[in-house]
């Protein structure tokens, strides 16, 4: 077997802890390591649980500068060395450090030690050669040495949307997303009871429309208080002057191995009807890969398609980074074979029939 590529981490957050396990998972990478700066309580679980993560792989722990060893040392949490080492020992990083961290990383590190490297939603997009998807747009990233992934909501919206616009062809979208405000177990944004509105467009239409220039998309944005998933409303309208049945929609969202199509009369009222499933399934942190649609919120309008979707947002974007790294380090040349490779260590589309 071809030798496997060597993976880091940077920031064990939400996201990283969730990439450090798709990295884990897969049978033609290793995770070399993670980067923190603090012994957060995930670092504390970490260590708890004998910094055993998924697969029964040990996460080695690397401090990013500006991190006090001595708080470490404290708790017994084993240190492995600096992040400038674990950048000397990996192919490619993940970075998952806060917004902005990723750019300062790229040219104290990345660019010294010829790290490739993957970012997520926070870093500006300029930080990249190529933003990213999975299912979009996988051959731009090929061999790439910087891409960036989309933010969870995008990454969720696009993989509808690409879905209809290769079966049937799409001319433009209008969506609204209903937006959860902040991550289980956030403090920092407060105790709230108010719905707030941000200025349309929305970011995640301007940022479809930059990985899929074919097609006009619109939208807007509420953010609601509540922490376990968002919901996008979508409307789609073919090319052409084209009608797009709801028989035509849900035969394409069926074919996706990373759309969960479900039912309000079977139970998913809702997005934690989705998170409470995903634990139930006995599913690492309660994450869940794919992207929920209710096939009962798929409406005909005129000649368009109306639809509803549900993103788990820690943990969506994980199966287009582990594509990503792919893409980049070129271990699969198409989409259909990298999203196939992950799709296949990540248990992903297993529950269709
Ligand atoms: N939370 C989500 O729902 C979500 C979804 C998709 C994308 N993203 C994006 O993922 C990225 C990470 O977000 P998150 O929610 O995981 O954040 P987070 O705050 O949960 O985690 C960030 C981690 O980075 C660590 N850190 C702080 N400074 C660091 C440094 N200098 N070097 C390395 N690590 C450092 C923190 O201690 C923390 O463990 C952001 O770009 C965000 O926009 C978040």
């Amino acid at each position: 077997m071809s030798k496997k590529i060597r993976v880091g981490v940077a920031g064990y957050g939400t996201i990283g802890q969730r990439l450090a396990d798709g990295v884990a998972l897969q049978g033609d990478m290793e995770l070399v390591g993670i980067a923190d700066l603090a012994p957060t309580l995930s670092i504390r679980a970490l260590k708890e649980r004998n910094m055993i993560g998924a697969n029964g792989v040990e996460y080695k722990l690397y401090l990013v500068d500006g991190a006090d060893k001595a708080q470490f040392d404290a708790l017994d949490i084993p240190v492995a060395g600096t992040f400038e080492e674990l950048c000397k020992s990996v192919d490619i990083m993940l970075d998952s450090a806060p917004g902005g961290v990723g750019a300062k990383n790229k040219a104290n590190y990345y660019d010294k030690y010829g790290v490739k490297a993957i970012f997520q939603g926070g870093e500006k997009n300029s930080v990249a050669d190529v933003f990213f998807h999975g299912y979009a747009n996988y051959e731009k990233g090929l061999g790439q040495n910087y891409l960036k992934l989309t933010s969870c909501n995008t990454t969720g919206l696009i993989r509808s949307v690409d879905a209809l616009d290769r079966a049937i062809g799409l001319e433009k979208v209008a969506i609204t997303i209903i937006r959860r405000v902040a991550d289980p177990g956030d403090y920092h944004r407060g105790l709230t009871n108010a719905l707030q509105m941000e200025k349309a467009p929305t970011h995640q239409a301007v940022d479809l429309m930059t990985i899929m220039p074919h097609v006009n998309a619109t939208g807007i944005l509420v953010h609601t208080p509540v922490t376990h998933g968002h919901i996008i409303t979508v409307l789609a309208t073919a090319k052409d002057g084209k009608k797009i049945t709801k028989e035509m929609a849900l035969e394409v969202f069926n074919k996706h191995p990373r759309i969960r199509v479900v039912t309000m009369e079977d139970g998913f009222k809702g997005n934690a009807s989705f998170f409470k499933y995903a634990r139930d399934l006995g599913n690492r942190r309660g994450d869940m890969y794919e992207i929920g649609l209710w096939a009962d919120s798929i409406v005909e309008s005129g000649n368009d398609i109306m639809y509803a979707i549900n993103i788990p947002q820690e943990s969506v974007t994980i199966p287009e980074t582990m594509d990503a790294i792919r893409a980049s380090m070129k271990m699969q040349l198409t989409r259909e074979e990298g999203t196939a490779e992950t799709n296949k260590y990540l248990g992903i589309g297993k529950f269709k029939k």
